[in-house]
């Protein structure tokens, strides 16, 4: 079908979708996430970022524990940086598994000292960059990288003391990476906040481990499908 047909297509069908949308979920609901779809992309445009499109897992790696890239909602990531206190001479952000960068960017416009973003997938590590470089006037961090890596080796540095993973892996990737925040927590032991973006339908696999207790979790806007838990360690 030609482009322009598929279109007018397209913008006759969304009138319909969203009745639909209000008749199954309820008005209130259908306005909430209505507006949280608007806010998103007023956010993305005053940032200058583009960082939507899914990616299936399939397309980036063929362990299955590597998980897909889905961005996360502009009201997950205020409700952690709304919950930290940042101090701009000690706090390290790390996203794991950064994708196109919208964690990273929105961390970099808050003061920490450093943020960094782990990606494996080169493709997703250079749009994260073009992303950091688009966002540039807004950003009050200067020292902020994307390392293009499996999160499985990476070493993590001994100032990171803010994580925010929103379940980018599982099983065997997941082990590892907990594995390699204890060999630096044992290297130099200090307090980490954790901030896990856990889907229910997924086990919280820090609830296991003994060396984080459970701090709080935190609101995530209109996504139910989520929980977003904060754990920490102590110093
Ligand atoms: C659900 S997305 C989250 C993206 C981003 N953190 C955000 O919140 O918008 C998960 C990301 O983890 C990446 N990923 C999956 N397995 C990985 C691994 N072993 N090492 C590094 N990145 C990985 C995927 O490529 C994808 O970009």
């Amino acid at each position: 079908m030609p482009k322009l047909s598929r279109f007018v297509l397209k913008a006759l069908r969304l009138p319909l979708r969203v009745v639909d949308n209000f008749r199954t979920i309820g008005v209130r609901r259908a306005v909430a996430i209505y507006g949280e779809r608007i806010a998103e992309e007023v956010r993305e445009r005053r940032l200058g970022i583009n960082t939507q499109g899914d990616v299936p897992g399939r397309e980036l790696s063929s362990d299955p524990a590597c998980h897909c890239y889905q961005v996360v909602n502009y009201s997950s990531l205020d409700s952690v940086f709304g919950y930290l206190s940042i101090d701009p001479i000690h706090d390290v952000f790390l996203d794991y598994g950064c994708g196109k960068g919208r964690a990273v960017v929105v961390a970099a416009t808050h003061s920490f000292r450093r943020v960094i973003g782990i990606e494996f997938a080169p493709s997703l590590a250079d749009i994260a960059r073009t992303n950091l470089r688009r966002a540039e006037r807004h950003l009050r961090c200067r020292d902020v990288e994307i390392v293009t890596e499996n999160a499985m080796n990476y070493i993590v540095p001994e100032d990171v003391n803010v994580l925010f993973l929103f379940n980018p892996f599982s099983e065997h990737v997941m082990d590892a990476v907990l594995e390699r925040i204890r060999d630096s927590l044992a290297t130099a032991r200090r307090e980490i906040s954790i901030f896990y973006l856990q889907p229910r339908d997924e086990p919280n696999v820090l609830a296991k481990c003994d060396w984080l207790y459970w701090d709080c979790d935190l609101p995530t806007g209109t996504w139910d499908q989520v929980q977003l838990h904060c754990y920490r360690t102590t110093s």
